[in-house]
């Protein structure tokens, strides 16, 4: 089926007990038994079944089938957060003594989590100059263990060469790892281009109206976890944890997500509750129609920007001249995402006035809602960064982060303009 259906129907038909057509919200902890055998049987995963929800629940079930199907993944699990599916996934795949190398284009929180975080488990991450493949490639030694990169950078708005990642990934035997979230699989599915493990924060387009915080980790099921046993010895050895399981053999394709399960989830507990699983299917239904008219409007707002002269530059990666024209092109079907940065001039006092202004965009650090957003990185989102890092994830003093909603297109054009006069008035 096309995107537009699967986000409608899969994962879910009717409710066996009571022919719901709505996702029903199964808001319950735990799951009687049959008997002390079945109990059991369910504990040694021997039978298929629900024990408590926070190993899994029926409407987060229909969530994970759903967002599993778009991406064209065989499993994937949702969880509470985009940073809870980051940190599960690097702490899955990496250990102590282990790196990660990562694109330097990064939602800042994530890169928080890399550079600051892991390394207090053991784990470090190593950033390229760039995201182009060579650079990332000379990083990677026998102790690295994933490559990371958004498919389209929040708020760098640089789009990732993926088969030329894939082919690193390839070579050094290790999992090509994206964060789905700026594009979602109606603009690209990572696994067409040979990406192993896709991330999202579900908060983003996917759920579409700024209400629900969610995270999934979508599965390709092609990466040989068990013919590469030597790296990630994990999947393949009796886990002490789960009484002696080898989730290779339990789990076969499907191995790398049955352990998030069985150990993150089970242990650490950073879970999706029901109701925020439903509300995120209610936005997954409409993903295919919004992203669209998302897209419709960020070109028309970044031509908008781009010919106004009280304007310094703009970086939207659907302008022929911008450095990832062509990646867009190949990748996104030349969609370039409603995600775009844009400088005023008169420089961080011109922007700060811009920004304090905007009347029907909000001032905030969100993206992906129905309704326009904007936000000032610097001072916010990136704001832990130094100013070196700051500048290689496309970050500037100045730079405005939009994201351009589904509000009618006329409407966006007068804010901004509106905007740009009170910020340019002359005093
Ligand atoms: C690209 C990207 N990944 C992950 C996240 C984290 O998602 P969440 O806020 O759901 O934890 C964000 C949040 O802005 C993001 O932009």
């Amino acid at each position: 089926m096309k995107p537009e259906t699967i986000a409608l129907h899969a994962g879910y038909d009717c409710d066996p007990a009571t022919k719901a057509v709505a996702v029903p919200i199964y808001q319950t902890v735990a799951y009687s038994f049959d008997s002390a055998a079945h109990g059991a049987a369910l504990f040694d995963l021997e039978v298929e079944g629900f024990r408590y929800t926070r190993i899994g629940n029926p409407t987060t079930a229909v969530l994970e089938k759903r967002v599993a199907e778009l991406e064209g993944g065989i499993d994937a699990l949702a969880v509470s957060s985009g940073q809870t599916a980051l940190t599960y996934t690097a702490l899955n795949v990496a250990e102590r003594g282990q790196n990660i190398v990562s694109v330097p284009q990064l939602y800042g929180t994530t890169h928080t989590l890399f550079a600051h975080i892991l390394p207090k488990f053991g784990v470090t991450a190593r950033f390229g100059k760039s995201d182009r493949a060579a650079d990332l490639e000379r990083l990677i030694d026998e102790n690295t263990r994933a490559l990371f990169c958004e498919t389209v950078g929040n708020p760098a708005g640089n789009v990732c060469d993926l088969e030329a990642l894939a082919q690193v990934a390839q070579r050094a035997r290790i999992p090509l790892i994206v964060d789905n979230t700026v594009p979602t699989p109606i603009l690209i599915r990572p696994f067409d281009y040979g990406a192993h493990l896709v991330i999202h924060s579900l908060t983003k387009f996917m759920g579409g109206h700024g209400t629900t915080l969610g995270g999934a980790i979508v599965d390709s099921g092609r990466f040989p976890w068990k013919e590469e046993a030597a790296r990630f010895p994990t999947f393949s050895q009796p886990d002490e944890s789960y009484h002696g399981l080898v989730y290779t053999e339990h789990y076969g394709d499907k191995a790398f997500l049955g352990r998030v399960r069985s150990v993150y989830n089970r242990t650490m507990g950073a879970v999706i509750s029901p109701f925020n699983a439903f509300l995120l299917l209610q936005g997954i239904e409409t993903v295919a129609l919004r992203v669209e008219r998302h897209v419709d409007n960020a070109r028309r707002a970044a031509e908008f920007l781009r010919a106004d002269p009280r304007v310094a530059s703009v970086s939207y990666a659907g302008f022929p001249d911008n450095p990832y024209y062509a990646l867009a092109q190949k990748y996104l079907g030349g969609r370039a995402c409603s995600l775009m940065t844009f400088e005023i001039k008169g420089g961080f006092d011109a922007g700060t006035r811009f920004y304090d202004a905007l009347r029907l965009f909000k001032r905030l650090v969100n993206l992906g809602d129905a309704k326009s957003l904007a936000c000032h990185p610097a001072s916010t989102t990136h704001r832990q960064m130094s100013a070196e890092e700051q500048r290689t994830a496309g970050v500037s003093p100045e730079t405005i982060r939009l994201s351009i909603g589904i509000e009618h297109i006329d409407d966006i054009i007068a804010d901004l303009d509106q905007a740009l006069a009170a910020a340019t008035a002359k005093p």
